[in-house]
């Protein structure tokens, strides 16, 4: 079938000027589309929620380190939770509810694949009975998919560890700290605020947490694990990262998933001698990426689903409203406004009441 216009007008978030630092609002552009019809084998989703993610900001920039870069006037790559309102493909039902990197407009078409690569356009399906659609995109989505395998398959988690994890009130954090509660862990968390030190503590469960803009960050990690770190997460890279690397207990396992303190800087900066603290500890230092276990994420989603139906793990939004907000939810997520899972939720989910 050839592509058909539909009825819709459709909207978009587009990278207008690429940022330097940190982005600004006025670094996208939010403009209309035509929608067009889905060909044979494909789906229409009108989405509900976009998510916010720091892997966007490397998107924006002319080389971004790993994974394509975007043009000028292109969408945001970016994924989004959404409702199938035609379907040409027999896997899927209008009405369903799908999840996929689907880019940042609010209507997409996908082939209905599943997801295999990280610009595919394939999508999850949603099952509403296991949690309502926006913990799609966070706790039983890539975040979720990421806190679980980073911890328990690249940390090599084991009862009793002392696990440390960076950027510990946000999306990953925030489950990797509570799947290792979970494990008997001793958990401590770095975080940018009281507030979110607070919330770590009384509310998630860490044993200790700290805010790294306060104090000598290596000697609060000392007085908490004197016997060192066993399992760092490391979600921040740069001088975060350097103080726990000066705390890490023999044979310990560090696991590299994000580097959020670097994605805004415009110079690099002087790191202390880590290959000496990696040497004398004996440390195991890993890369990680979620879409190596793609084929696995039910794995995780079945066992995260499983602890949230006991109670043992929770999840935080923080949602912004309407597609015109979209550049600043980022923007706010990349200075730490959010705790847990950064979203936008557009009108039609409030309509629909998704
Ligand atoms: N490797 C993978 O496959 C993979 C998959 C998903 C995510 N990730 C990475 O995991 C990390 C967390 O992602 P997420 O989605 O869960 O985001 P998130 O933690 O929900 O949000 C980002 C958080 O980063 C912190 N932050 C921002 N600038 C910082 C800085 N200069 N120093 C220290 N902390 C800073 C902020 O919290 P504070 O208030 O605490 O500063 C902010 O809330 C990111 O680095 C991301 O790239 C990697």
């Amino acid at each position: 079938m050839k592509d058909k216009n539909l009825p819709i007008q459709g909207l978009k978030v587009t990278l207008h000027k690429r940022p330097n630092g940190m982005p600004k609002e006025s670094d996208f552009q939010v403009s209309n589309f035509q929608v067009k019809g889905p060909k044979d084998g494909e789906i229409l989703v009108e989405t509900h929620y976009l998510s916010a993610d720091p892997f966007q900001r490397m998107r924006l920039n002319a080389f971004s380190g790993y994974g394509k870069t975007i043009s000028l006037g292109d969408t945001i790559k970016g994924r989004i939770a959404g409702k199938v309102i035609i379907s040409k493909n027999p896997k899927f039902q209008k009405g369903d509810f799908v999840e996929g990197m689907l880019g940042w407009k609010t209507h997409a078409i996908s082939d209905g694949s599943q997801i295999r690569a990280e610009y595919a356009p394939g999508v999850t399906q949603i099952d509403k009975k296991i949690a309502p659609i926006p913990a799609w995109l966070g706790i039983l989505g890539f975040p979720g998919i990421t806190a679980y395998f980073s911890l328990i398959e690249t940390g090599k988690l084991e009862k009793g560890n002392t696990v440390l994890v960076s950027a510990a009130a946000g999306a990953v954090g925030s489950i990797v700290g509570q799947i290792a509660k979970i494990y008997n862990c001793k958990v401590i968390g770095i975080t940018g605020s009281d507030k979110k030190v607070k919330h770590l503590i009384d509310n998630l469960g860490f044993t200790y947490a700290l805010n790294y803009n306060k104090g000598n960050i290596s000697k609060s990690i000392k007085s908490f694990a004197p016997g060192g770190v066993d399992i760092f997460i490391d979600n921040t890279g740069g001088p975060i990262a350097d103080e726990v690397y000066l705390n890490l207990n023999l044979n310990a396992r560090v696991v590299l998933v994000g580097n959020i303190s670097q994605n805004n800087q415009s110079s690099e900066i002087q790191r202390k001698d880590l290959q000496n603290m990696i040497m004398r500890n004996r440390a195991t230092v890993s890369g990680f990426i979620v879409y190596d276990f793609e084929d696995r994420a039910n794995e995780a989603r079945k066992k995260i689903s499983k602890w949230i139906k006991e109670k043992k793990i929770k999840y935080d939004q923080t949602i912004e409203v309407g597609i015109d907000n979209a550049p600043r939810a980022l923007i706010s997520m990349l200075k730490g406004g959010n705790i847990g899972k950064q979203l936008i939720r557009l009108p039609i989910s409030i309509k629909e009441n998704t």
